[in-house]
């Protein structure tokens, strides 16, 4: 695992995108696992700059969503397809063909989930999986349990999550209560992992992430077991870290 300890949130925004660029350089029709929440806003905006500037070419790029909540269209403002579409997709060269976000549209959750597993098999996995971390050690919507969720499912949400995300919402009631999401197993067949952390209100997650026992009641805990993690946080993030 390699950490970069950046000074804020902008500065740790550059800081991923430059790992993000370095793979779609080196591999121009790599796939990207991508990540919506407030912590990849700042990468993807730089992302875009780059992009303008003629430096980054989107066009072979194929990318895969985490999540996406159960029972929102792709057009309701806090779909995550709605996220990636105006925080990214639609300001880049990206052919829309080639993205992929789980349809929360799809009531039958066996069949969207098998399906979904199905688009990132037929892609030859993700080269690059982008992941925040919410407040409980969640990534993507894999909260908190008794035991690693493996592949692709619907997941319930946890109070703290709704809690979370309702600031996006009208109300705590407008939140759907359940979701699609990658699997911890999932996730981790990525061939490389970006975690990307910031405020010190995550401060002691991410430590008991980086440094505690690897734990489904901490699920970033278990990205200790892959073998190519870029982790980069600002310093508020890490400040439970030992210097
Ligand atoms: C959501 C998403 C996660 C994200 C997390 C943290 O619940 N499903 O993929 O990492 O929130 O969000 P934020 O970056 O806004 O703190």
């Amino acid at each position: 695992m390699r950490l970069y300890r950046t000074k804020d949130y902008d500065d740790m925004s550059r800081k991923a995108a430059n790992v993000i660029s370095a793979q779609v350089i080196m591999k121009p029709d790599c796939v990207l696992g991508l990540a919506t929440g407030s912590s990849p806003i700042g990468t993807y905006k730089q992302l875009i700059d780059w992009y303008n500037k003629g430096d980054l070419d989107f066009s072979r790029v194929k990318s895969v969503n985490l999540d996406e909540y159960k029972g929102l269209p792709r057009d309701n403002e806090q779909s995550y397809y709605y996220f990636m579409y105006n925080n990214l997709f639609k300001h880049v060269n990206i052919n829309l063909d080639n993205t992929n976000v789980p349809n929360g549209m799809e009531p039958d959750s066996d069949k969207e989930c098998g399906r979904y597993e199905k688009v990132i098999a037929d892609l030859g996995g993700v080269d690059l999986q982008l992941l925040g971390m919410g407040h409980n050690g969640h990534i993507g919507f894999n909260e908190p349990d008794d035991v690693f969720a493996k592949t692709t499912h619907c997941v319930d949400l946890a109070e703290s999550t709704i809690e979370a995300n309702k600031r996006f919402f009208a109300s705590a009631d407008d939140v759907p209560r359940q979701a699609y999401s990658m699997g911890i197993q999932t996730i981790m067949r990525a061939r490389k992992i970006l975690l990307i952390v910031s405020g010190e209100d995550k401060a002691e997650t991410l430590h008991k992430a980086l440094c505690g026992p690897v734990t489904p009641h901490v699920p970033a805990s278990i990205l200790q077991f892959h073998n190519d993690v870029v982790v980069v946080a600002d310093e508020a993030a890490l400040s439970k870290m030992p210097k």
